[in-house]
């Protein structure tokens, strides 16, 4: 057996994340009058193959525009950055945007990884362990929705550097957004770091919906496998053809809905519980918020933060910005 994981990297800290009840969270949001599932648990190993693909559709313009708006101006940001800076990045997935900052940074010290889906956390800061040999790599297998504590994951003698792409943040509805952020920004402010945050705009309706159904069908099976991870992990009997995918925009709200709708009147079983489903019925499963760049910097400012540096690709499609605390 070659090294595993662990052994590659500086530390590994599982705080054990969907112990926490991925039961539970069914139950009660299947049990709920306006059915639910919170969405951070679309990241089992098969949703992050699946989110993976995504992120490499046509349709999904997202990571492709921030890994550009990143190249094109890793320069400008390495130099906001300054030299031996330790980097924390949430929701890390496969690790691989970091690489891009990491290219053109000054000696930089570290890399704090912290993701919910614990394989693809440890394969992915295992390989990028190997391709930065000098780099401290650390793992932290966390659900960062939960409150944290930064200090604890981060290097006390290195400026920390906080990048949040992907336009994450997006999932949250907007209390959320500024509880985040303004524990980031406390966290921030006393340590004198940066945040560096991908944020999707808002955009032609047509655009973005295409981006959540894309015409192969992957987002649809990312959606449904929710549904695929109760039946394996909770021994629920879903019946996967009596449900569909659904996205659309909610411009009143301006976000992305998901759900997932109940082809026909059914019951589902779950241990000794059984749910009862209407024909057309929705579960809401995500909530991805769009925002335009004033909007996201009024949110800032309401967390703590000071005045952004903002970049935009020329389609105005996605946006970076870079904060530290006022
Ligand atoms: C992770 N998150 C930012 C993605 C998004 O765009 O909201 C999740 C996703 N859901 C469907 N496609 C991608």
């Amino acid at each position: 057996m070659g090294p595993q994981p662990t052994d590659i990297l500086d530390e590994f800290i599982d705080l054990e994340p969907e112990i926490e009840n991925f039961g539970e969270a069914v139950i009660r949001g299947l049990s709920a009058e306006k059915k639910f599932l919170p969405c951070k648990f679309f990241y089992d190993a098969r949703g992050s193959q699946l989110f993976e693909q995504i992120c490499a559709l046509e349709e999904y313009y997202v990571t492709r525009t921030e890994t550009a708006l990143l190249r094109t101006y890793s320069s400008e940001i390495s130099a906001i950055f300054g030299s031996g800076c330790n980097l924390i990045e949430f929701g890390s997935g496969s690790s691989t945007k970091v690489r891009i900052l990491l290219d053109s940074m000054n000696d930089p010290a570290g890399y704090t990884a912290i993701d919910i889906s614990r394989e693809h956390l440890l394969a992915s800061c295992a390989e990028l362990a190997q391709a930065y040999p000098d780099l401290s790599v650390r793992a932290v297998c966390a659900d960062y929705s939960e409150a944290m504590d930064l200090p604890a994951l981060s290097s006390a003698d290195h400026r920390p550097i906080v990048f949040f792409p992907g336009s994450s943040l997006g999932n949250f509805n907007e209390v959320e957004a500024v509880d985040f952020l303004s524990q980031v920004a406390d966290f921030l402010g006393k340590s004198g770091g940066g945040l560096l945050i991908g944020i999707d705009l808002k955009k032609d309706e047509a655009v973005l919906n295409a981006a959540y159904d894309d015409a192969k069908g992957v987002t649809a099976e990312f959606n449904l496998n929710l549904l695929v991870r109760a039946n394996h992990e909770l021994g629920a009997n879903f019946d996967m053809s009596a449900f569909r995918h659904k996205a659309f925009y909610n411009s009143a709200e301006g976000r992305i809905e998901m759900h997932l709708v109940s082809a026909r009147e059914q019951a589902v079983t779950i241990g000794d519980k059984i749910l009862e489903f209407a024909a057309d019925e929705h579960i809401h499963t995500e909530n991805s918020y769009k925002y335009s760049v004033e909007q996201f910097s009024d949110i800032c400012l309401e967390a703590g933060f000071g005045q952004p540096k903002v970049w935009c690709d020329e389609n105005d499609l996605f946006s970076v910005h870079y904060l530290e605390t006022s």
